[in-house]
């Protein structure tokens, strides 16, 4: 739905998305993207340093929120809809990665990995849900994983996190769809961001080194050739204006997820022992 927002100087009929995860990586491509589509984007992040909305262009805003917090994602929004009085679209972005077997991980590490792949999301959509049920319009997207359909070796934790998100997302879009609101999944495979960079890896030294040895090579193949962010972004922008449920991001995730959801088990589990030298 359009809805009028003041900006700047005039009255312009423009959407207004909100993005968590914006200081880097597929939300930042996604925050220049948008904002060239002629959209009013708030991005979120923990690196940003207001914690109200701060105008960082004519069309763009920045608010420090750590989203795992609740009571930081409820002043986030209230300071968006004291802004706005809505938001159209909700970009669920944030996210980082734990790698780890379930040995090596440690409780404190679970907690972290279900709270921002998989928690925090859920709470940013109820700070929206209930505003966005009144304007009987709007579109929830979030930005999962080619994990929350399939599991890689030694990232069982966020790959249960993005299967967990994958999932409520499903219900939501029944939950919704008398209300006119979208939900949509993204699934991206291997995307050239500082995710890699800033995941927090197991230091290796257990019963499993060989296991993380081999399963990084694998990786570091799969890496070789990422996507970039800039075509998430296309595809974000491909579901905000087409409203499907499932994005995938390339055409070898979707036939890395035909063949582990139709090969018997120990077929897929060979391809996986061959492409990770398991
Ligand atoms: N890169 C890939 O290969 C790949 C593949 C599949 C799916 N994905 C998914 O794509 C999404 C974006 O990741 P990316 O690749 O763009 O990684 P990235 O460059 O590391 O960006 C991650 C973003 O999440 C934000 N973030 C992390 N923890 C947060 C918290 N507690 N509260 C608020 N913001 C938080 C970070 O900002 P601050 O640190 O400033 O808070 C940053 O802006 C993630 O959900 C990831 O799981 C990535």
């Amino acid at each position: 739905m359009l809805v009028a927002s003041i900006i700047g100087q005039g009255t312009m009929e423009k959407k207004v998305v909100a993005i968590t995860g914006a200081s880097s990586g597929i939300g930042e491509a996604v925050e220049r993207l948008l904002l060239a589509k002629s959209f009013v984007v708030v991005g979120i992040a923990r690196s940003f340093q207001s914690k109200v909305l701060q105008r960082v262009g004519p069309d763009l805003f920045h608010i420090h929120c750590d989203i795992t917090k609740t009571d930081e994602v409820a002043e986030c929004f209230q300071s968006i809809f004291s802004k706005f009085q809505h938001v159209d679209v909700l970009i669920n972005n944030a996210g980082s990665g734990i790698a780890a077997t379930v040995e090596d991980i440690s409780t404190e590490d679970i907690d972290n990995e279900l709270a921002i792949n998989f928690k925090a999301h859920l709470y940013c959509i109820k700070a929206v849900m209930k505003q966005m049920r009144q304007q009987k319009s709007g579109h929830i997207i979030n930005v999962i994983s080619v994990g929350g359909r399939l599991t890689y070796p030694t990232i069982p934790l966020y790959d249960a996190a993005k299967h967990a998100m994958l999932s409520v997302a499903e219900s939501l879009s029944w939950e919704l769809k008398p209300w006119g609101i979208t939900v949509s999944s993204i699934e991206p495979g291997a995307i050239k961001t500082h995710f890699g960079k800033n995941m927090k890896r197991s230091s290796g030294e257990s019963d499993y080194k060989a296991y993380y040895i081999s399963a990084n090579q694998g990786f570091a193949r799969m890496y070789k050739k990422p996507q970039t962010p800039e075509h998430v972004a296309e595809v974000i922008y491909k579901a905000i204006r087409n409203k499907g449920w499932k994005y995938n991001t390339s055409h070898k995730d979707l036939l890395r997820v035909a063949a582990y959801r139709f090969l018997p088990k120990r077929w897929y589990d060979a391809i996986i022992y061959h492409y990770f030298n398991l």
